[in-house]
C-alpha cells in the first residue's frame, strides 16, 4: 500500500475531485455542491507528495448516529493497490471517533464495487433497478 496524507479537502482540491469523478464515471457533482461539502468538512481528500490520489465525501446525520458515503473515487493509476479499502475502514474509524456513528451507508451501480464493501464487511442493504446500498454496522 503506498503511503499517503488524509486530510479534509479544501477549495484548491475542487478541480481534481472534479476529474477524479468523471475518470471514475462517478455523478458530476456541481462546484456549488462541492464548495457546501467542503465547508461543512464532508470531503476528506488523500495525498500524495502534495498531490490530490483520492477523496470519499459523505454526509452525517449525528441526530440518528447515521452516515452516508456519497462518493469515493480515486485516481486511475492509484486504483488496485488496496488504497480504496484502507480509505473505507478509515472513513468508518473517522465516523466512529468523531460522530459516535453506529451505522454506515453507500451505494453503487458497480457489481465490483458491491464485492469490494464486501470483502470490508458491509452487507447489502437492499437493491434496486440495480442499485445496491451497502450498510455497515461500526461497533
Ligand atoms: C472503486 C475504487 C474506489 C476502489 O479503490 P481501489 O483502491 O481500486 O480498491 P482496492 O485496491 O482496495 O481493491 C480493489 C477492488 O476494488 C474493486 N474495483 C472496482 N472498480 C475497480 C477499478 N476500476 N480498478 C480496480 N479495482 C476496482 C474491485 O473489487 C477490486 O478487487 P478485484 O481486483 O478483486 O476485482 C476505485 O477503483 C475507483 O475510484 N473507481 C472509480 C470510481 C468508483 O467506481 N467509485 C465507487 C463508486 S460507488
Amino acid at each position: 500500500m503506498e503511503d499517503f496524507d488524509l486530510e479534509s479537502a479544501s477549495e484548491d482540491d475542487l478541480d481534481k475531485i472534479q476529474q477524479i469523478a468523471e475518470e471514475g464515471g462517478l455523478c458530476h457533482y456541481p462546484k456549488p455542491v462541492l464548495r457546501w461539502l467542503i465547508r461543512e468538512k464532508f470531503i476528506m481528500a488523500a495525498k500524495k507528495g502534495g498531490r490530490t490520489i483520492a477523496y470519499f465525501s459523505y454526509l452525517i446525520f449525528p441526530w440518528i448516529k447515521r452516515a452516508f458515503l456519497l462518493q469515493i473515487g480515486i485516481k486511475k493509476e492509484h486504483r488496485g493497490k488496496g488504497l480504496g479499502s484502507k480509505l473505507l475502514t478509515l472513513l468508518c474509524q473517522k465516523m466512529k471517533r468523531e460522530n459516535g456513528t453506529k451505522e454506515i451507508f453507500a451505494h453503487t451501480l458497480k457489481p465490483r464495487v458491491v464485492k469490494l464493501f464486501q470483502r470490508q464487511r458491509w452487507s447489502v442493504f437492499a437493491r434496486f433497478f440495480g442499485v445496491a446500498v451497502v450498510q455497515k454496522a461500526i461497533k
